[in-house]
């Protein structure tokens, strides 16, 4: 049976599946790389980490496995990370990625001077530090000898398949996030691109998600044991990736993800400019659109407190105990590790417990931090649900889906049914899904999706802890306005 290779080009790993048309996974390999903090709120990626990582897993991957039965290749990637090559195809400077907020004055300047209406009309969006228009205008004010040597833009997922294919190509669901996109037709805003100092031939050849980019130059071919013809395709945001992983494809669904980064994902079947000034309203891998809200810290928030701040490893087991005080918690968690994307738009907030006391455990705070990052989750639900959206169950994905508890915790606190889907590697697998598609192993991706994803398990809210977590919630949405201009301070 012919089979798909799926990436997840994370921010702490690329994650690498082998799955059989009908779905199966075959084997699954995962690459780690560095992500540097050069200065306070800042995050950086070395682009050829990520290729080197990607072509090492694949060999893991393909072991061992049928490698003539392997037909196409999809990627799922971190997004709004500003890949600049030179006009040999060369990095300029290491990835600045999706969470680095060293843009402050620059989206103050588009938000502020250019204007949130200007800015929603020409992209649908307005301006967060971590898109990639702020970053180029950073660049060429901060780096001018860098800027000059551009010849080509990217994002993360793109630089991967330029060095599978040799093909500068993008997906609208990706570029969305660059602002520089006119998201509602599809197409470059001539006006942002004007704005940025970004020339028309740097830009990269746009495609939907599961059309073909190019195929695999001989050399990669030959390196993994390929034939030259396996197709790589256009891929897509991670976001996006994920919820056809999971099969979020329909008008009024939603995914959650508790990835590095948390994200609440709304497809639309058209293009929904409600929100556009606390969520992002981007294209969806499946040829429509889609509403996000994104949470800067999530999973990483857990493994912040485990690793760096307990030291300890068996997250599982950390959480052992913390079922029974659900709801009954009165430690809160401000999960701004790396500042707030939706809905505050902020780079300075910061993290924080609140509510300490002689008698708070170790549990407490455990389970304040699971907390936490769901009721930042709630406030991306609550604002789209303000622009009109209804939530009636969530799936969910993400390393963070992984916790039982967590499951729960998310459950109660959105006060919706959580549906485990089979395959929980979203992005991977949604990669692998869009290859399936764009080799026509499928006629439409709805259909692929339909054939290949479904859910195993549903989580019920408990209607005691939802009328607990109401009250908490009530406070926890006190907190961050309360502390805004402390943490400008600091
Ligand atoms: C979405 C976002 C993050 C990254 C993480 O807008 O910034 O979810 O894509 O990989």
């Amino acid at each position: 049976m012919n089979t798909f290779i799926g990436i997840d080009l994370g921010t702490s790993a690329a994650k690498l599946l082998l799955v059989t048309a009908d779905g199966r996974i075959l084997s699954s390999e995962c690459a780690s790389y560095p992500v540097r903090y050069p200065a306070d709120g800042w995050s950086e990626q070395d682009p050829v980490d990520w290729f080197d990582g990607v072509i090492a897993a694949a060999k893991r991957l393909l072991k061992g496995q049928d490698k003539a039965s392997v037909r196409g290749i999809g990627l799922g990637g971190q997004m709004h990370g500003l890949v600049a090559l030179d006009k040999h195809g060369k990095v300029i400077r290491p990835c600045i990625l999706w969470n680095d907020g060293r843009t402050e004055k620059e989206t103050a300047y588009l938000n502020e001077e250019i204007g949130k209406n200007s800015l929603l009309e020409m992209t649908g969006n307005i301006a967060y530090a971590g898109f990639t228009a702020p970053k180029i205008l950073w660049l060429k004010k901060n780096e001018p000898k860098n800027f000059e040597k551009i010849a080509k833009i990217l994002l993360p997922k793109d630089y991967i398949v330029y060095r599978l294919t040799g093909e500068f190509s993008s997906d609208y669901s990706d570029f969305a996030g660059t602002l520089l996109l006119d998201v509602e037709h599809k197409c470059f805003s001539e006006k942002m691109c004007e704005i940025c100092g970004v020339k028309k031939e740097w830009l990269p050849t746009l495609r939907e998600s599961y059309e073909t980019a190019g195929t695999l130059v001989k050399d990669i071919a030959d390196e993994l044991g390929l034939e030259s013809d396996v197709i790589v395709c256009a891929g897509a945001g991670d976001n996006a990736a994920a919820a056809v992983g999971t099969g979020i494809v329909r008008d009024g669904d939603c995914n959650v993800s508790l990835g590095t980064s948390g994200t609440v994902f709304i497809p639309r079947d058209e293009f929904d400019g409600g929100s556009g000034d606390s969520l992002h309203n981007f294209c969806h891998a499946s040829g429509k659109y889609h509403l996000m809200g994104c949470i800067l810290s999530a999973a990483s928030c857990n493994r912040w407190w485990m690793e760096e701040v307990l030291k300890n490893s068996d997250f599982n087991g950390e959480q052992r105990g913390a079922e029974s005080m659900l709801g009954k918690n009165s430690v809160y968690f401000l999960p701004y590790l790396m500042g707030e994307r939706s809905p505050h738009n902020d780079v300075n907030a910061r993290g924080a417990f609140i509510g300490l006391r002689p008698d708070t455990s170790r549990t407490a705070m455990t389970l304040a931090v699971l907390e936490g990052v769901a009721f930042a989750l709630k406030d991306c639900v609550e604002a789209a649900k303000k622009g009109g959206a209804k939530i009636e169950s969530t799936r969910i994905c993400g390393g963070g889906a992984k916790s039982p508890l967590w499951r729960k915790i998310i459950a109660d606190v959105l006060g919706v049914p959580v549906e485990i889907p089979k395959v929980e590697e979203g992005p991977a697998y949604g990669g692998a899904i869009l290859a399936m598609t764009a080799y026509g192993a499928y006629p439409t991706l709805e259909a692929a999706v339909a054939a290949t994803t479904s859910v195993k398990e549903t989580v019920l809210p408990d209607k005691r802890i939802v009328e607990h977590y109401k009250h908490r919630y009530e406070i926890y949405k006190k907190l961050y306005p309360a502390l805004k201009d402390v943490f400008a301070k600091m």
